[in-house]
């Protein structure tokens, strides 16, 4: 998959986007580490491996590994590999990923939460480019290149006393922070456009048959907490469901639960008012280690939303069960919502469904 996206698929135009490319064609040639900073779907991954393939070291290995999704144990021995008899069921030699790396580029996502242990290793790599296997005491020297990413911030934990403040001096001798997709707007259609096409391409479609402007006026207008990873999930699924052999598509649905019969979270209200320790609990809990910023209330609505978007919606939706009602009669459609006749051809036009009535 990753290969996939080397280099020139890179899309965007926005003057924020074209600094950051700026600042990693600059900070690419050199050996030094780089910190890579930005909300969840912003495009650290890609960055990251064009940090690589524009350095000398192009040629050479580029690994990666997501450190939250490992226990300390785990990732000490994926990291630094371990020798035969370790642990418990360590069978043989281990190679860590910063021995497969050398010569190359090591790239650590989700840096913020790895154990006090961890960093400690890590800055004794960064200093001196050397360390031990995990049970084994001869020292193994490695040349890596080390990218890490992050999407917290953490000059914050590193004050709070969460993050080695001397390993994040290290790591951070230069930071890419990547602009989120709400302000680099510019960007949202060119990248629209790039991933329907290549969805349609994959179903084995004509051609792609672009976006109405209702639609162009959804994408431009949601703010898009998920970035360009919500972004092209959204648009892929609006080709799926839409866009069958050129057709324009009319509406893009950018939230694929939403529906007039979606059930209420019943149980979940319940639970809050009935059980307010446990809800101290998960809030905590939800505060320490969430990155998911959207907060679903006992109404059935996910916040935050568009509130535009969500309303226009809403209209569409109301003006087609009446249109449904009043047998597409245009007079007897604008009496069931009380508007005049000429309210209501206005109102239609503007979501473009005079045509369709
Ligand atoms: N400028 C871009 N042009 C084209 N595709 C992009 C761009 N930026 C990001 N993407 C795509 O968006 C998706 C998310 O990007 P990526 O995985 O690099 O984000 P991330 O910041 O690492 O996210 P996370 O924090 O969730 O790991 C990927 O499919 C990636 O290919
Ligand atoms: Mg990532």
């Amino acid at each position: 998959m990753s290969k996939q996206y080397q280099q020139d698929n890179l899309i965007g135009q926005s003057n924020a986007l074209l600094e950051v490319l700026e600042h990693v064609s600059k900070i690419a040639p050199l050996s030094k580490p780089v910190l890579i900073i930005g909300e969840r779907g912003t495009g650290k991954e890609l960055i990251a491996e064009r940090l690589h393939y524009l350095s000398a070291r192009w040629d050479q290995s580029f690994i990666k590994l997501n450190c939250s999704s490992l226990s300390e144990n785990l990732l000490e021995s994926e990291l630094f590999g371990h020798e035969s008899g370790a642990f418990t069921g360590a069978k043989g030699k281990h190679e860590g990923r910063f021995e497969r790396a050398d010569g190359g580029t090591l790239f650590l996502d989700e840096l913020a939460n790895t154990s006090g242990l961890i960093q400690e290793k890590l800055l004794r790599v960064i200093e001196y480019g050397e360390f031990e296997r995990v049970g084994g005491s001869k020292t193994v020297q490695s040349d890596v290149r080390l990218i890490c990413a992050a999407n917290e911030d953490l000059p914050a934990l590193a004050d709070s006393g969460e993050f080695r403040a001397d390993l994040l001096d290290r790591l951070a001798f230069d930071v890419i922070t990547l602009p989120p997709l709400r302000s680099r707007t510019e960007d949202i259609m060119p990248l629209a456009e790039h991933f329907a096409v290549s969805m349609a391409r994959q179903l084995g479609l004509d051609y792609f048959g672009g976006f109405g402007a209702i639609a162009i006026e959804q994408l431009m207008m949601h703010n898009w907490p998920g970035n360009i990873r919500e972004l092209k999930n959204v648009v892929e699924r609006s080709v799926y469901r839409e866009g069958s052999d050129g057709q324009e598509i009319d509406r893009i649905i950018l939230d694929p639960f939403a529906s007039p019969y979606r059930p209420m979270s019943r149980v979940k209200t319940r639970e809050r008012q009935a059980a307010p320790v446990e809800v101290t609990a998960t809030q905590t809990n939800t505060d320490t280690k969430s990155n998911d910023d959207t907060h679903s209330g006992h109404h059935g609505i996910e916040f935050p939303i568009n509130f535009k978007e969500y309303t226009e919606n809403a209209e569409i939706d109301l003006l087609q069960k009446a249109l449904a009602e009043g047998q597409y009669n245009q007079k007897k459609t604008a009496d069931l919502l009380g508007l005049s006749y000429h309210q209501l051809r206005g109102i239609l036009k503007k979501y473009n469904l005079l045509d369709k009535s």
